[in-house]
């Protein structure tokens, strides 16, 4: 069959990447999609396993810092279009392991774009290197103010720094070679199929299993949160219908601080587990805080709202419930990965024996 587009999603099998093959494989049986993973610790095929089968999907075991294997994908499947998320994506873990962050997130994503560039560089017009960033690029704020598309990169971690100079990069092949560009830069998200590593499926299993909820600093820290369902249907708005070579914010309008969050799940766990409410609060343990930790991230979506006519679908309590119940339901999805090398990430992280 020919296809109308054939477009490598890199990071297909993590989190978000997931949501988006899915998105897509479904909703344009015309498009083939090609999911390029390495299958790091936070990619997982079962994330797939319901569209695996579908034909106009196909996934490769490859790693975006090999760039002989993807010039071959590119000439196997004929890549027309990317939407690159593959990335090192935990700020905790580029605080103890910043190299791997620059490899991956830095010189991965210019190996994509040189390989794009052999292939596509007769015509580019006919296509679109899609750029999966983060609204960490632009720091830490303050209690007041927003960050729109124009604000001035300040990167605070080595993740976020890794995100920066990938963007950079981004935008200096479009400036260079002519290379067609978008890039969208999104809050913190929540879903299924999240990595326990980060704070709400951390705290969900926590939850669940009477553990303590390893809560940074005094947990005052705001963050923008943005359903992953939601963020796939912004990607694929973009992709389709956003300007050329511009940058989206992408953001759920639901700031809460660290500490109301936890609060809002132990207490939504509680309900489910037929718990007195409160129980599940008496868990919660302050720890010490992460090396400068960003105090605040809040997006101002109001490009993407109004210029393309997205919307988030849920409030944060309807996404934190839908969380619940899928966490709930995959208990097996979590224990197969909360087994292994993540339990001795996670004693190291949390100092435990
Ligand atoms: P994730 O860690 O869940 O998944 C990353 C995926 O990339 C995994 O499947 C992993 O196997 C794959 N990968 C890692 N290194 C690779 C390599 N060298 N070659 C090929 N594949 C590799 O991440 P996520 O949360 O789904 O994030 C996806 C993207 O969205 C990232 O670019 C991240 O920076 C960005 N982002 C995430 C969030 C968030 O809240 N999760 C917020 C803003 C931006
Ligand atoms: P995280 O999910 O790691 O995302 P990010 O650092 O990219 O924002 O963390 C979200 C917030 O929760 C952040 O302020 C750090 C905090 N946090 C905790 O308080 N305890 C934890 O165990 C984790 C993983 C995060």
């Amino acid at each position: 069959m020919n296809y109308l587009k054939n477009i490598l999603v890199t990071g297909g099998a993590g989190f978000i990447g997931s949501h988006v093959i899915r998105l897509l494989v479904k909703k344009y049986p015309d498009y083939r999609i090609v999911n390029f993973d390495a299958l790091t610790y936070a990619g997982n095929l079962s994330n797939l396993s319901d569209i695996e089968k579908m034909n106009n999907y196909v996934f490769v075991h490859g790693n975006i810092l090999e760039a002989d294997h993807i010039s071959a994908v590119f000439n196997d499947y004929d890549i027309t279009d990317i939407i690159h998320l593959a990335a090192e994506s935990h700020v905790d873990r580029s605080i103890t392991d910043p190299l791997a962050f620059l490899k991956t997130n830095i010189i991965g994503t210019v190996n994509l774009m040189q390989a794009a560039r052999k292939a596509w560089e007769k015509d580019y017009s006919k296509h679109m290197f899609y750029h999966v960033s983060t609204d960490e690029v632009y720091g830490s704020l303050g209690p007041e103010g927003y960050f729109y598309e124009d604000t001035a990169y300040d990167p605070q971690s080595p993740y976020s720094a890794s995100k920066a100079s990938s963007d950079h990069f981004v935008r200096a092949y479009a400036n260079t070679y002519g290379l067609q560009t978008k890039i969208s830069n999104c809050s913190n998200n929540y879903g299924p199929n999240q990595f326990p590593e980060k704070l709400i499926p951390l705290m969900l299993n926590n939850i669940r299993h009477s553990k303590n909820l390893p809560v940074y600093g005094d947990g005052t820290n705001i963050r923008d949160w943005l359903f992953v369902i939601d963020h796939a249907s912004a990607i694929d708005v973009i992709f389709h219908k956003g300007r050329v070579n511009e940058t989206y914010n992408i953001g759920g309008n639901n700031e809460l601080q660290n500490i109301a969050l936890v609060h809002i799940l132990c207490d939504l766990m509680d309900q489910k587990m037929g718990k007195p409410q409160g129980s599940s609060r008496e868990l919660i343990t302050f720890v010490k805080d992460r090396p400068g930790h960003d105090h605040r991230y809040a997006i101002d979506n109001t490009k993407l709202t109004t210029e393309l006519g997205w919307s988030p679908s849920v409030t944060v309590v309807e996404g934190m419930k839908k969380t619940i119940d899928w966490y709930w339901d995959n208990e097996e999805w979590l224990s197969d990965i909360t087994s292994g090398s993540y339990m001795d990430y996670y004693k190291r992280q949390y100092s435990l024996n």
